[in-house]
């Protein structure tokens, strides 16, 4: 699907869920969420439906996100449905990778081709501050979990907090070396009702880049990060700048939320419910959303919060 500002619409991201059992600071409150009424979430068999509209109409990549999507019981059957549908050509997955040691061989049967895993410090103290309960050994057997499974691809996003890891970007980025992953920077994004997180906290990524003198860049193109590399790694780095660089003019997706909402952008109050129509509502509806997309997203910046209605695990990244 081409949109109104000629970008090629052709990645659906998927919650299945905006539980999570980690709760990061800059992702969700510390109680956790109210939980939603059971029939007010899309069913299994609308994401499946869901996704059906979206391949129809030329969508062929698909990410599973959360909350947490490994949290959800039916994740193994989502992923072999999703997978399988006619279209799809790239069915990928982020996780926090606590619970990926357990699925991660499962996850690759069941069609997943790559994982994206949420590490943002090396440090078991600042890991169990940053997740409010998190375990790092349990997140790095995740990943390497992933490695053996072998998936295409696993990259690693770190997001950038000021005087919380700023001083680990380049402990982070050897992870390219000890692992062939690709570890992705991204300036943390001011989201509605979070203050925890002030002036300070903003690090951009031309600043992390500053502290790797060797990464040379690769020209290659990789969605929404800019990529380089260490000498002798086995992965990329890759830096995503949503505040000083946003990448709206490269845009190519559309979120559909675990509770049936299509964001057409995920900075914009605007929302589609889904919840009960058929493939061919969905379809239309898929349409509608694609046009409403807006050329770009309003700045972002310390005291220019996101305008969009929900905190990040309700959205799903
Ligand atoms: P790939 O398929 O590997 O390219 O993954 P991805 O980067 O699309 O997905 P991932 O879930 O790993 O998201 C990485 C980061 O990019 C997260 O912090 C997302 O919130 C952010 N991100 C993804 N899409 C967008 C977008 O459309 N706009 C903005 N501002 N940020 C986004
Ligand atoms: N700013 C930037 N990235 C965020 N993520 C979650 N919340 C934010 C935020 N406020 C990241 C997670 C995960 C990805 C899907 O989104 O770290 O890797
Ligand atoms: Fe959970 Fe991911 Fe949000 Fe952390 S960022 S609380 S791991 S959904």
């Amino acid at each position: 699907m081409i949109d109104g500002y000629g970008r090629t619409i052709n990645y659906l991201r998927l919650s299945v869920t905006e539980l999570c059992n980690l709760r990061c600071r800059y992702c969700m409150p510390e109680e956790g969420v109210c939980k939603l009424r059971h029939d007010q979430m899309l069913t299994e068999d609308e994401m499946i439906r869901a996704v059906r509209a979206a391949a129809s109409l030329g969508m062929n990549k698909v990410r599973i996100t959360g909350g947490e999507p490994l949290v959800k019981p039916n994740i193994l059957s989502i992923c072999r449905r999703v997978a399988a549908v006619r279209g799809i050509t790239e069915t990928v997955l982020t996780t926090n990778a606590t619970r990926l040691a357990a699925f991660a061989r499962s996850l690759r049967e069941a069609g997943i081709r790559r994982v994206n895993v949420s590490l943002d410090t090396l440090n078991p103290e600042r890991y169990a501050f940053i997740t409010r309960r998190g375990v790092l050994a349990e997140a790095l057997q995740g990943i390497e979990a992933a490695l053996d499974a072998g998936f295409d691809k696993v990259k690693i996003n770190a997001v950038l907090i000021g005087g919380f890891n700023d001083d680990e970007v380049p402990d982070l980025a050897a992870l390219t070396r000890r692992w062939p992953v690709d570890v992705r920077f991204i300036e943390l994004m001011p989201m509605p009702g979070d203050t925890l997180f002030g002036e300070h906290a903003y690090i951009s990524a031309d600043k992390a880049l500053a502290m790797l003198p060797d990464a040379v860049p690769v020209p290659e193109h990789d969605g929404v990060a800019r990529l380089y590399r260490l000498p002798g790694a086995q992965g990329n780095i890759g830096l995503i700048s949503p505040l000083s660089n946003h990448f709206c003019a490269e845009c190519n997706r559309l979120r559909l939320t675990a509770d049936g909402h299509l964001k057409p952008c995920l900075h914009s109050r605007d929302e589609i419910s889904v919840k009960g129509m058929t493939e061919e509502e969905m379809a239309e509806a898929m349409r509608r959303a694609v046009a409403m997309k807006p050329k770009q997203h309003d700045p972002l910046s310390c005291s220019e919060r996101s305008r969009a209605a929900r905190q990040m695990n309700q959205i799903g990244g």
